[in-house]
């Protein structure tokens, strides 16, 4: 039985109205419609002493305690007083592998003795380790891992997510992760994007037939994912040892020719062509960019910053360079340079195994000079970009829908980075109605 872990907060058949009163900021109170780029993203619209009206879990009305109609909360059912908390937009979470069996600490401990990734990988570990584990459990009980983690980053303020396929590295396997996103997309009312990446490795059997593992992608996978609607985008992880630019652009060809559009894995260990293959199949996003040169830089700024240009977003995955011990990606340049930059988790059992937004704020922060506003735009706004829904979340704003977080007290914005590793979340809204725990 999974548990149920919303619940409403007072009338459950009659909510229909949710009054919140006495907020102390109500940060990120925009309509964008596009990704913020550059210097758009410092700034970030916030009202004092606020109020919000919500009306069958979506923002029906905002403004300053001020301008509140005092009537209104004699006609709501649910009058929720803020007492001064800040309340801001739930993070989204626009990359991450949530769905996963078992986990890795083993090979966590054996890198701090001193193994390299290659050992590690030489002896059946990393990606196929994982995918071994995953192979292994039934779809149920992989649902009810994936549901507990789900639940945990909902609890720390995640109220979207993009979940990815890739440690099946099979099509019973693949198609095993994919429908477990399916059912979390059903059961969970965070909205979840599901993304295809049977392009995360080779298979063993694979090894030295790498055709012939990528034609089961194009034949074997992709059709019944088509039929089955099952994935909304397709990723490759386009790296030395793994796919080539060229492979990823066959891979990502096909699954456009499905409606998949295209949000890809490159420049996490090496450049090799990802960055002008992804910008010419027009990704949705570029993730990871921990390895970028002058010349990448230059072109992800230019191409996003023409009128006719590439309108994706660079996507930035701090925690898995943090983990890896990697040098952090170069935030400060690709903003400076007029880049739409998001921010997400990459929540993997590899190179991240945590899902904490409020951590990935922080960390952007404190190691890449990332202003708190424009870490908060980056992980609200444009990650709901990063995942086409910019229309229903990632902001304060009417029609979209109340995922919310309100913190503990705190005496402004910049201190939730600040003092990271706190929980500094009191509780958090999704559609209106407040997560349990
Ligand atoms: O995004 N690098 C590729 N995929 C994951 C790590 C996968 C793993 O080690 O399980 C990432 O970092
Ligand atoms: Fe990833």
């Amino acid at each position: 039985m999974v548990p149920v872990f919303v619940f409403r907060t007072y009338f459950y058949n009659q909510m229909s109205s949710t009054l919140i009163i006495n907020i102390k900021q109500l940060v990120n109170t925009r309509d964008a419609k596009q990704p913020l780029r550059g210097k758009e993203l410092a700034s970030l619209p916030i009202i004092n002493d606020a109020y919000v009206d919500i009306e069958d879990g979506i923002i029906n009305g905002y403004g300053t305690m001020e301008s509140f109609h005092k009537e209104k909360k004699n006609t709501t059912n649910n009058l929720v007083d803020a007492k001064g908390a800040m309340v801001l937009p739930c993070w989204c979470d626009s990359h991450s592998h949530l769905v996963y069996a078992g986990s890795r600490e083993d090979e966590f401990v054996d890198k701090i003795r001193g193994l390299s990734y290659a050992e590690i990988n030489a002896r059946g570990g990393g990606i196929l380790n994982s995918s071994k584990k995953l192979n292994e459990v039934s779809e149920d009980e992989l649902f009810v891992q994936a549901w507990k983690r789900l639940e945990e980053v909902s609890r720390l303020g995640t109220g979207a997510l993009e979940i990815k396929s890739g440690y099946g590295l099979s099509v019973e396997g693949e198609l095993k992760m994919l429908r477990v996103i399916k059912k979390l997309k059903q059961k969970s009312n965070l909205p979840i994007k599901a993304t295809f990446l049977g392009a995360h490795t080779y298979p063993q059997a694979f090894k030295e037939n790498h055709q012939g593992y990528i034609d089961m992608i194009i034949n074997d996978m992709l059709p019944v994912i088509a039929k089955e609607k099952l994935a909304d985008y397709i990723d490759v992880f386009c790296e030395k040892g793994f796919f080539s630019a060229e492979e990823m652009e066959t891979i990502c060809k096909a699954g456009l020719s499905y409606g998949l559009k295209p949000k890809l894995h490159v420049n996490q260990l090496n450049s090799i062509g990802g960055i002008e293959a992804g910008i010419k199949l027009n990704a949705v996003s570029l993730d990871h960019l921990e390895v970028l040169n002058e010349k990448e830089i230059q072109l992800l700024s230019k191409s996003s910053t023409q009128e006719s240009g590439w309108n994706g977003i660079c996507t930035l995955l701090p925690t898995a360079a943090f983990f890896l011990r990697m040098h952090l990606q170069p935030a400060r340049q690709l903003i400076d340079c007029g880049c739409a930059v998001a921010l997400a988790s990459d929540f993997n059992p590899g190179s991240s195994p945590s899902g904490n937004m409020n951590f990935v704020v922080a960390l952007s922060c404190i190691q890449m000079k990332m202003l708190p506003e424009e870490a908060i735009n980056a992980a609200t706004i444009n990650g709901a970009f990063a995942m086409d829904i910019a229309n229903e979340t990632g902001s304060i704003s009417v029609g979209k829908k109340a995922n919310l977080i309100f913190t503990k007290p705190v005496p402004s914005i910049a201190f939730l980075p600040y003092c990271f590793g706190t929980n500094l979340i009191d509780k958090v809204m999704i559609g209106g109605e407040f997560v349990e725990g």
